[in-house]
């Protein structure tokens, strides 16, 4: 059966270093699932696509079918882990121009994302274009005290009040948080929103695969059985401990090589557009995972081809410090063939018969050549196909993949203590009380 293959021929990592790290691999392992390691106590999202619970999913589903029956629009509010988990899936796996389809030709109302930013003109613009259409909307926040979305939530509560009336608004506001602490726990209870959880030992970036994600994903009509079938499959696949049997834990190793020999940047490249908030999902996840104690490999994202017109000369040529992870879609859901062209003005008659899917082939295979010749190393992980089985089984890789790597780094890959340093400035000048 066709699978995730990681192809690390032109990583330029040797044989024996490779070797030299599965002491360290084994230690990750054990500090993950013998829960001995820091953070410990945010390692629920490990055994979750195999434990979940049926009746939760049933109701994920039946509030899915609801909001899409009920809504031409849904907004999503969140930021950070509560929100890019989402985003990255219903991108990925949906029709390129998903919001721009017709009713008809969609599977789930438009969906737009609020509360991951402070601009009084996005809120005004995205109020603006929802003007006309019936809609609902699913806060969500760990904490249920983020800045960002509870200012976002604060002005859509009001405005579906306006237009629906406060019982109407109710049934079409939904609350994702934690099971009883914070202040958007203590809304939903009293304005009577329906409501789903946030388990206490899954941390926001660890969580597209609780209700945080699911709910918004199954919004839009991806199959979440499916997606959580390749995650749990990557449970039982990810578990061997030997480093020459399990991909997941060969790609962590493998940063850690590059990264004590300065390579310090990590560009996760695709070459479907649809993936770019996918790379925006894997940018915090390691970013926030592995970015402290002064350490850390900078996430970064690049699509091609698009990007090769603008950062490729830095890649090819600029300072040595970085190397490259390919998601690779072996193959494409939709093909276009080339013809001939009588005139033959745009010489592209030597392209005769070819695929774009195979020309885009032809551009990653160049690329990484050009590249590795220029020094980057390169990582490429090969999907057999865009959809919902490999991608719940992708998510779960990075995410084990993540928290090994952390471990090996020596950090606490589940905590983010820096991120509360701006908010702490923030709020002083806002005049928080208590700051
Ligand atoms: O990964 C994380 O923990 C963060 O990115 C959070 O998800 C983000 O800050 C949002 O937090 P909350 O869900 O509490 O609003």
């Amino acid at each position: 059966m066709s699978n995730i293959l990681l192809d690390l021929s032109l990583s330029m990592v040797k044989k024996d270093e490779m070797e030299n790290m599965k002491a360290f691999i084994q230690t990750a392992h054990r500090l993950l699932h013998e829960s001995l390691g820091a953070g410990k106590e945010f390692t629920g999202w490990l055994d979750l696509p195999n434990s979940y619970d049926e009746a939760e999913l049933n109701r994920i589903k039946y509030y899915a079918e609801k909001i899409k029956k009920e809504s031409q629009a849904f907004v999503v509010i969140g930021i950070g882990g509560s929100y890019l988990g989402a985003r990255a899936l219903i991108e990925a796996l949906n029709h390129n121009f998903y919001n721009e389809l017709s009713e008809e030709k969609r599977k789930g109302p438009a969906i737009y994302y609020a509360g991951n930013n402070i601009s009084s003109n996005y809120i005004w613009d995205l109020i603006d274009l929802l003007e006309d259409k019936d809609i609902s909307i699913n806060v969500i926040s760990k904490s249920g005290t983020t800045t960002e979305p509870a200012i976002a939530f604060r002005v859509f509560k009001e405005y579906m009040e306006k237009k629906y009336g406060k019982r109407g608004a109710r049934e079409r506001i939904y609350v994702t948080t934690d099971k009883d602490r914070g202040a958007l726990r203590e809304l939903a209870e009293m304005e009577g929103y329906a409501s789903f959880v946030i388990p206490d030992d899954i941390g926001g970036r660890y969580s597209v695969l609780t209700a945080v994600g699911l709910l918004p994903i199954a919004v839009s009509g991806i199959n979440i059985d499916e997606l959580l079938l390749g995650a749990s499959d990557g449970v039982d696949e990810y578990f061997n401990e030997d480093l020459d049997d399990n991909i997941c834990y060969q790609y962590a190793a493998i940063r850690n090589i590059l990264y004590n020999k300065g390579k310090d940047i990590e560009i996760l490249i695709s070459y479907e557009p649809n993936l770019q908030y996918f790379a925006e999902w894997w940018k915090q996840l390691f970013g926030e995972s592995e970015g402290k104690d002064n350490k850390g490999i900078f996430p970064a994202s690049a699509n091609f081809t698009t990007d090769l017109h603008s950062l490729g000369q830095l890649i090819q040529d600029g300072k040595r410090n970085l190397f490259e992870t390919t998601i690779h879609i072996e193959k494409p859901k939709k093909d276009i063939t080339i013809k001939a062209d009588d005139n033959n003005l745009d010489k592209l008659n030597y392209l005769e018969n070819k695929t774009i899917d195979f020309v885009n082939k032809k551009a990653f295979e160049g690329t990484v050549a050009a590249h590795t010749s220029g020094r980057v190393p390169n990582i490429v992980i090969k999907l057999p196909q865009l959809n919902e089985y490999y991608f719940g089984k992708l998510i779960y890789f990075f995410e084990k993949a993540c928290a090994i790597s952390g471990y090996m780094l020596g950090v606490n890959p589940f905590d983010q203590p820096g991120v509360e340093e701006y908010k702490r400035n923030m709020f002083k000048l806002l005049g928080k009380p208590g700051y």
